[in-house]
């Protein structure tokens, strides 16, 4: 996927900095084109000579050529690119890059460039949790960056922890991917229910469950870095979203879910029903915090909440799909396959409360995807992003099919 490709590879000053002669090596026998940019600083640990030995391309890192006084434009640049890399990312200059310091051609470049970013962090276990660190890769996920994330394990200290930069080899996998999934949601509205639903008890009392939002979120993530809008009714969950291309909807109860679903799902082509909607809410809910004095415990009056899948799917028009998802602890796929029909769902992902990886909280997931045709696939277990991709891959599987019938 990556021949032809034009790929900025922006050094910076790092250890890991002797890794991305690898990165560029990799990337050049894959058959992408690479232009090499470097800070000043990322010339103390690695040499421009070598770069643009491997690269084929001279290296960039003044803003103008020494001796020619020739200026090196980093709009033109920018827009050559079909991707830039900056790897080794120091704190420094992903501070640099989250609030715009543009005193470097890499920095410069970056803020002149239209195509997807991707940043590999590198440094110290302690300057990697710093808050400082953190919100500013908060930010550059917001502003829609892939943030590649360090693994864990020796450090250039010496120390152990998270911090060091993802092998070459993986950063170029993480490319390849990217541009093997390419855009085929682009022009698509979809519409992603997550978290739980908050029921009121009264003013300081709830029902609730433990959903923790992730597969949602995962979910919207992947349907944006795939070209899909996407409006994301979420239950109220402690997470960030990040892709430019994904509205979020806070709401509080499954009343305040299905109103906003709903008013989505009109424009919308996919309705995934991810968010675990409370059953019941308690219909006479105090005004006042409900007080323990006096004998008898109160009573909650609970009344069922609409389902959200349902509506939607009674909802649908020709051509719209709806998703959903099923945790079940036995006769799991029967039970899925039920749901499936009673919703009116093109697609349901099973996951099973019996494995202690998939389910509520944890980071993984190990589902099954079964169609309304009865057709069943079962994953390996897969952190959610993973299943995030398989899970648009079929519907995207079902938005050709149905352009197909
Ligand atoms: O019936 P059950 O809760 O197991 O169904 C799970 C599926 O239905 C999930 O996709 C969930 O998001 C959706 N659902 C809903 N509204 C409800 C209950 C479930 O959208 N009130």
């Amino acid at each position: 996927m990556l021949k032809d490709k034009h790929i900025i590879v922006g050094i910076t000053g790092g250890i890991a900095a002797f890794k991305t002669a690898t990165l560029v090596r990799l990337l050049v026998k894959a058959g992408a084109e690479v232009q090499v940019v470097m800070t000043p600083n990322a010339r103390e640990f690695i040499t421009p000579v070598t770069l643009s030995t491997l690269s084929g391309r001279p290296v960039i890192s003044e803003f103008f050529t020494a001796n020619t006084g020739q200026w090196n434009s980093h709009v033109d640049l920018g827009l050559w690119a079909d991707a830039m890399v900056v790897a080794p990312a120091t704190a420094s200059t992903i501070g640099k890059m989250a609030n715009g310091v543009a005193d470097n051609m890499l920095v410069t470049t970056y803020l002149s460039a239209k195509a997807p970013v991707f940043v590999a962090p590198a440094m110290d276990l302690d300057m990697m949790r710093h808050p400082s660190t953190v919100r500013n890769l908060e930010l550059l996920r917001s502003y829609g960056n892939h943030i590649i994330e360090p693994a864990e394990g020796e450090l250039a200290s010496h120390l152990i922890g998270k911090g060091r930069m993802e092998e070459p080899e993986n950063i170029v996998l993480v490319l390849d991917d990217f541009f093997a999934r390419g855009q085929d949601l682009a022009g698509r509205r979809v519409v992603i229910t997550a978290g739980p639903t908050v029921e009121r008890i009264d003013p300081v009392r709830y029902i609730s469950n433990f959903s923790s939002g992730k597969m949602g979120f995962a979910l919207a993530e992947e349907c944006a870095a795939r070209g899909a809008q996407v409006t994301l009714v979420a239950g109220p969950v402690s997470l960030s979203t990040r892709h430019p291309a994904i509205e979020r909807v806070d709401v509080e109860s499954a009343e305040q879910m299905l109103q906003a679903t709903l008013a989505a799902f009109g424009q919308a082509d996919v309705a995934i029903l991810c968010a675990a909607v409370a059953d019941y809410r308690v219909d006479n809910v105090a005004q006042h915090k409900i007080k323990r004095e006096g004998n008898e415990p109160p009573v909650l009056r609970l009344v069922p909440n609409p389902d959200i899948a349902l509506a939607t799917g009674q909802a649908k028009r020709p051509g719209q799909i709806t998703v959903g998802f099923a945790l079940e602890t036995d006769n799991e796929q029967a039970n899925a396959l039920g749901k499936l029909q009673r919703k009116h769902l093109d697609m349901i992902v099973l996951n099973s409360l019996r494995d202690p990886q998939a389910g509520f909280q944890v980071d993984t997931n190990r589902v099954t995807i079964i169609t309304a045709d009865g057709r069943q696939t079962p994953y390996p277990l897969k952190n959610k992003r993973e299943v995030a991709a398989d899970v648009v891959d079929a519907i995207h599987q079902l938005i050709l099919s149905q352009k197909n019938a």
